[in-house]
């Protein structure tokens, strides 16, 4: 075949049909979840004036190398969004819903990313983000969202990983320590890490680089470091998720690919997935970015699940295939009238998922039609029926084939199929 003239950019795709339903499926399935738990649908603006999203934290990759940024025409900056919580406390900002205001999402983001199997450029999340609440008890209720969301879905492999980043009032000792111990290794860190350890020495523990991960295996630990009030609030998730049965595993090297954290963050990896896509989803607490986007002090807590992942992960582990409808009807017209038109749509108002042949095609390959359907009946309306008024109702397997009058169709049809 020859090449297209135009193909999806790298890092984008297609995605038909089933595998559109099966995605359209798992948000279903999120949104019943979410609305258990008391949370309301929000759809923010896929961009947003770039300020929104550099306050994410501008030693991180996403704002720094990802953006897709660009000028309008009144001039203005802007960005696609790269995720959500950003653009959700932004609304909580300007909509000032009353606090602890619960918001669940489903939709694209995009990251200039080095696309590959499990890492696009244009993907989606499904997310939920609780604004105004410090109680801890709301992010083990996050995380049994999530876990159990992957639970109804079907996957059993997904480790969840915990940890703490304490409060911003800890960060400094913290980053001091860091930058004493990394400060006694730098000869044996990448350089990529040496430029990190200037900026955010915290981000160096991200680091995936093998050569790395020796080094950061021995860094010291933020839970030594962190105030009383955010240890007891650490306590609780874990004593949380302990009481609800969700197996952990406590990380205390886990810092994420963004830098509004504080205190709890978690992640969710895939153990059926390669190593370097299986973050199927992740989240934590952001106490200051609602003040860093011109809000009150509010705290906030949320988390995001790939879908583009999650699905890759069903697919490993064989669970929540793609499902392929098949019609409960399949229409042969040989007229050259509009009966098959006519039927159809009268059919479909009726509730039935209804196919039929198109072109004028001979009633053999319009039988053939029928039969590669899957449908269990097939109506066919020839010149005879089309003189007589009536449509001969054909079960595609076992009984007999039988001419029923036009007005007596669809009451017959109701007792035939459920
Ligand atoms: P994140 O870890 O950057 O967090 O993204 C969440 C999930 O989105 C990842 O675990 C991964 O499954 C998926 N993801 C990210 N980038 C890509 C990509 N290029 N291709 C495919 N999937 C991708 C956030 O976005 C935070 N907003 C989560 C959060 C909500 N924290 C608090 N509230």
């Amino acid at each position: 075949m020859a090449r297209p003239l135009f193909q999806a950019l790298p890092g984008t795709r297609d995605i038909l049909a089933p595998d559109s339903q099966r995605m359209r499926a798992l948000v279903e399935v999120f949104a019943e979840e979410a609305e258990l738990a008391g949370f309301g649908q929000i759809v923010p603006p896929m961009f947003e004036d770039i300020g929104v999203f550099t306050r994410i934290g501008d030693s991180t990759d996403i704002v720094t190398k990802e953006l897709y940024d660009f000028e309008d025409n009144g001039g203005r900056r802007i960005a696609l969004r790269p995720e959500f919580t950003a653009s959700v406390c932004r609304a909580y900002v300007q909509s000032r819903p009353v606090p602890p205001w619960k918001a669940w999402y489903a939709g694209p983001a995009f990251r200039q990313e080095k696309a590959q199997k499990g890492r696009y450029r244009q993907f989606d999340q499904v997310g939920a983000e609780v604004i105004g609440s410090h109680d801890p008890d709301l992010d083990t209720e996050l995380i049994a969202m999530a876990a159990g969301f992957y639970k109804r879905l079907g996957l059993t492999d997904v480790t969840l990983l915990v940890n703490t980043l304490g409060d911003k009032a800890d960060r400094p000792g913290y980053l001091d320590a860091l930058r004493t111990y990394f400060g006694e290794h730098l000869d044996a860190l990448s350089e990529q890490s040496r430029t990190t350890l200037a900026i955010n020495p915290l981000r160096v523990l991200d680091s995936k680089r093998p050569n790395d991960a020796e080094i950061v295996a021995g860094a010291p630990v933020l839970l030594d470091y962190i105030s009383d009030d955010a240890a007891k609030a650490y306590g609780r998730v874990i004593d949380g998720l302990s009481t609800l049965s969700i197996p952990f595993v406590e990380a205390p090297r886990l810092v994420r690919g963004l830098d509004y954290y504080t205190r709890t963050t978690f992640e969710f990896a895939s153990n059926a997935l390669e190593a370097a896509q299986n973050a199927v989803g992740g989240g934590g607490r952001y106490d200051g970015l609602v003040a860093d986007l011109g809000g009150p002090e509010d705290p906030g807590v949320g988390f995001a699940l790939g879908v583009d992942r999650t699905l890759l992960a069903c697919d490993a582990e064989g669970v929540f295939g793609a499902v392929v409808p098949t019609p409960d009807l399949f229409v042969v017209a040989t007229t050259e009238g509009t009966e098959a038109l006519a039927l159809t749509q009268e059919l479909r108002a009726e509730g039935w998922r209804v196919e039929r042949a198109y072109d004028g095609r001979s009633m053999k390959a319009q039988m053939k039609a029928a039969n590669k359907s899957g449908a269990p009946v097939a109506l066919i309306v020839g010149e005879s029926e089309a003189t007589d008024g009536t449509v001969s109702v054909r079960p595609m397997g076992e009984g007999d084939q039988v001419v029923v009058p036009r007005p007596e169709l669809i009451p017959q049809l109701k007792e035939l199929l459920p």
